[in-house]
């Protein structure tokens, strides 16, 4: 494949370039390096002759059209997104913006080349999106492709739109599209301001940590490199038009996912333990999703996919590359609004 992967230096998106290169596929990286991304994530593959970067908006048309015709990929992951709920809390535009709106101008933009091209069967759109546009569950039942949407905050409202904005795409036009609906995903390289890796560092530091309402949100939590398999997987062999969720078979309340992380520390540093002792718990976020849970079956089924890592093994390797990426981490702390309490309404 020669792939365009919209977001390739964020957390998962610079993933799947790793995986995508690994695997000998070429890649063009387009990016709009917002507060969230990271070049440094690419750091093992930047000299590759597999792959490119392009400095880009997906808001930008003009920009997207030179792209499509300086490259000619012959499929586009979609990745790129405002991706963090809190923030989404406090300013929802930039959700819509880039959300909405880039993915409806990159959806434009993929269609008018891939009519340029005569419309060949093999192209694909992949769009990648979260469990997160199916509302929250009961303590009971799990989200399947076939859930009916009900998003609760800016964040998932505005992924909901732009799933519902590929499918009228196909649907409409024809275009090759396939769909991925994701639990929440964690592992090296996550930013700073996200849950697991603000349990670390608050840990190193001494710091409280900070856990949301009474901490008995329950999440499905999927290691972020089966997660870059699952979309190549859904990319290279998932049937046009359908959409596929991905998850992780390891649910956890946030208190008991919170306790493994500081066990995790306790052990690895001993010296400091208990780092139970500065559990805090701090004002829930509004309309804060009780629970999500992901029924993988079809992509299990269909494209025998399964998540490789336990939650105990992903965790465990996540605390340690933390502890040894020290220098990765603490210059992305100084970047607007990383360790502020955000989202309060
Ligand atoms: N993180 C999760 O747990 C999770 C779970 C399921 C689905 N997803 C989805 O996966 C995708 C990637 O998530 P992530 O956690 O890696 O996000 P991230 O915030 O780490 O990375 C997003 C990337 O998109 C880029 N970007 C943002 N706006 C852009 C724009 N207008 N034009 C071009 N680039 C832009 C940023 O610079 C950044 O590199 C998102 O679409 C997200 O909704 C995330």
């Amino acid at each position: 494949m020669k792939l365009l992967v919209t977001g390739g230096a964020g957390f998962i998106g610079s993933a799947v370039v790793r995986h995508a290169i690994a695997a000998g596929h070429e890649v063009i990286n387009l990016d709009a390096l917002t507060y969230a991304a990271c070049l440094e994530n690419l750091a093992s593959v930047e000299a590759s002759p597999l792959y490119r970067f392009e400095k880009a908006d997906i808001r930008d048309r003009d920009a997207l059209a030179r792209i499509f015709e300086t490259h000619r990929p012959t499929a586009v992951m979609h990745l790129a997104a405002e991706s963090h709920v809190d923030r989404s809390i406090d300013a929802p535009d930039a959700f819509i913006d880039t959300n909405v709106t880039g993915t409806a101008h990159l959806l434009q933009e993929a269609r008018a080349y891939w009519e340029r091209q005569g419309r060949p069967e093999g192209f694909r759109f992949h769009h990648v999106s979260t469990d997160e546009v199916f509302g929250s569950l009961g303590a009971e039942g799990l989200f399947t492709e076939e859930t009916p949407y009900a998003p609760n905050s800016p964040y998932s409202a505005s992924k909901a739109a732009s799933d519902h904005l590929v499918r009228a795409w196909h649907a409409t036009y024809g275009l090759p599209v396939v769909l991925s609906n994701c639990s929440n995903n964690y592992g090296p390289f996550h930013f700073p301001e996200k849950l697991i890796p603000v349990v670390i560092l608050n840990a190193l530091a001494g710091r409280p940590i900070p856990v949301y309402g009474d901490g008995g949100n329950v999440r499905d939590w999927l290691f972020v490199e089966d997660h870059a398999e699952a979309l190549l997987t859904i990319i290279g062999q998932g049937e046009v038009g359908r959409s596929y969720n991905v998850g992780g078979n390891a649910e956890a309340k946030n208190i008991d996912l919170v306790r493994m992380i500081c066990r995790i520390l306790d052990r690895l540093l001993p010296g400091a333990a208990p780092h139970e002792d500065l559990i805090t718990f701090v004002t829930d976020r509004p309309g804060h999703d009780r629970r999500y849970a992901i029924d993988a079956s079809r992509l299990r089924d269909e494209l025998g996919w399964q998540p490789r890592v336990t939650l105990e093994e992903g965790l465990e390797q996540t605390v340690a590359w933390y502890l040894e990426n020290r220098p990765w981490w603490q210059a992305l702390q100084d970047r607007a609004g990383v360790g502020d309490r955000l989202g309060l309404g």
